[in-house]
């Protein structure tokens, strides 16, 4: 995209003027939050990259993050003939020794942030999360928000580039690796709910990431993931936002999604829980029932999920707490929180193990800390 290539020319200016330098061994560290989505990203645009769908808006999940450092390999020899033709970026999970296969869109998005040192640098990835892999909780979001933090640490882009410019730099990296990743960017708490804006049909080409406004009563805000089967999944996400389009329901779904994030941008600003409660429900509904009526089809609402989901909603009203669920591309459920809440979700965790007849995992969130930059991160 047009922006990119801005930005690409901008790095490779300052490395001329010598201002951007990396030599081996300089590293760069990020921590990066996950998020949880209450209007959903689901599908994205055929023929162009990481375009999505429909607009969507997220709830960020400081607690669970995503840490990477990222060490430059090879060397730079600014007035040297090229000399190293070595270049591979390679990815290091879970301070595990093992090299893991690196995932070909994030070998292109890395290639296209170093583009000005093409053929002479590479990087190393080490890269662990605090919370367990398929747990329900992205991972990708986390894990492409730090990614690209610690690049920017790397280069040391703070110094060439106004906060804003480089939180919009961030945004547009994250969103090449996962769309979801361009909502975990944010760095303070006044930016906790972040809306990712898809192009208007022939009004704008682009996407947009910003924090949105929100009343003082949501920093009260409490998530808690109930896991019911942590096995990977059989679908990724990626491939799930391919098969969208194939559901008669998604045009449904997506043409009404901008109408609902101007009345959820309204309800988190008043304060008013149970409409925020009603369109992330409704959302989580409609997005899984594309899931259900495309091809091929996907069903993380079971008939357990369902059951537990109608227990949540009667406890709810019997104990009359502010409290919601979502659900993402898995059979994990979210509860959204208000602190009195508590006494009734652990009612609800006892009798849902009765229910199913098995233990159920609980995390809950425990800070709402946005993404860092540095080696403190
Ligand atoms: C259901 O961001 O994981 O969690 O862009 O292909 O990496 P890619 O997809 P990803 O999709 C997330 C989908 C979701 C809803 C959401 O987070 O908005």
């Amino acid at each position: 995209p047009a922006e990119l290539e801005r930005l690409q020319n901008k790095l490779l200016e300052l490395r001329k003027q010598g201002k951007l330098f990396i030599q081996n061994g300089d590293v760069g560290y990020s921590s990066a939050p996950s998020n949880i989505a209450l209007l959903k990203y689901w599908g994205k645009e055929t023929n162009r990259e990481q375009i999505p769908l429909n607009s969507s808006l997220s709830y960020t999940i400081g607690g669970f993050r995503s840490f990477t450092k990222v060490t430059a390999l090879g060397r730079f020899l600014p007035n040297e003939e090229k000399t190293v033709s070595y270049f591979k970026n390679k990815l290091f999970l879970d301070e595990n020794s093992k090299e893991n296969k690196l995932p070909p869109k994030m070998d292109r998005l890395i290639r296209s942030i170093l583009f000005p040192f093409a053929d002479e640098i590479s990087i190393e990835i080490n890269s662990h999360n605090n919370f367990p892999t398929a747990c329900g909780i992205a991972s990708s979001a986390s894990g492409y928000a730090a990614l690209v933090g610690a690049i920017a640490d790397l280069l040391q882009l703070e110094k060439h580039f106004s906060k804003l410019e480089l939180l919009f730099w961030l945004s547009e990296w994250a969103r090449l690796g996962s769309g979801s990743a361009t909502r975990s960017v944010f760095t303070s708490e006044e930016e906790s709910f972040v809306k990712w804006e898809a192009p208007i049909l022939n009004k704008n080409k682009f996407t947009n990431t910003s924090s949105v406004k929100f009343h003082p009563k949501w920093r009260q805000l409490q998530h808690s993931v109930f896991i019911l089967n942590s096995s990977e999944k059989q679908t990724s996400s990626s491939d799930g936002h391919k098969y969208a389009q194939t559901s008669p329901l998604n045009i449904i779904r997506t043409s009404g999604i901008s109408h609902k994030l101007k009345l959820l941008q309204k309800a988190l600003l008043e304060f008013d829980f149970e409409c925020v409660q009603s369109l992330t429900e409704e959302d989580a509904y409609s997005m899984h029932a594309v899931m259900q009526t495309g091809e091929p089809k996907a069903c993380y609402l079971t008939n357990e999920v369902s059951n537990l989901i109608g227990l949540f909603i009667q406890l709810r009203n019997e104990y009359d707490v502010k409290a919601f669920w979502t659900l993402d591309a898995g059979p994990n459920i979210h509860i959204l929180y208000m602190p009195e809440a508590k006494i009734m979700l652990q009612k609800f965790h006892e009798i849902s193990q009765t229910m199913i007849e098995r233990e159920i995992k609980i995390l809950t969130n425990s800070f709402n800390e946005g993404l860092l930059i540095g080696k403190n991160s």
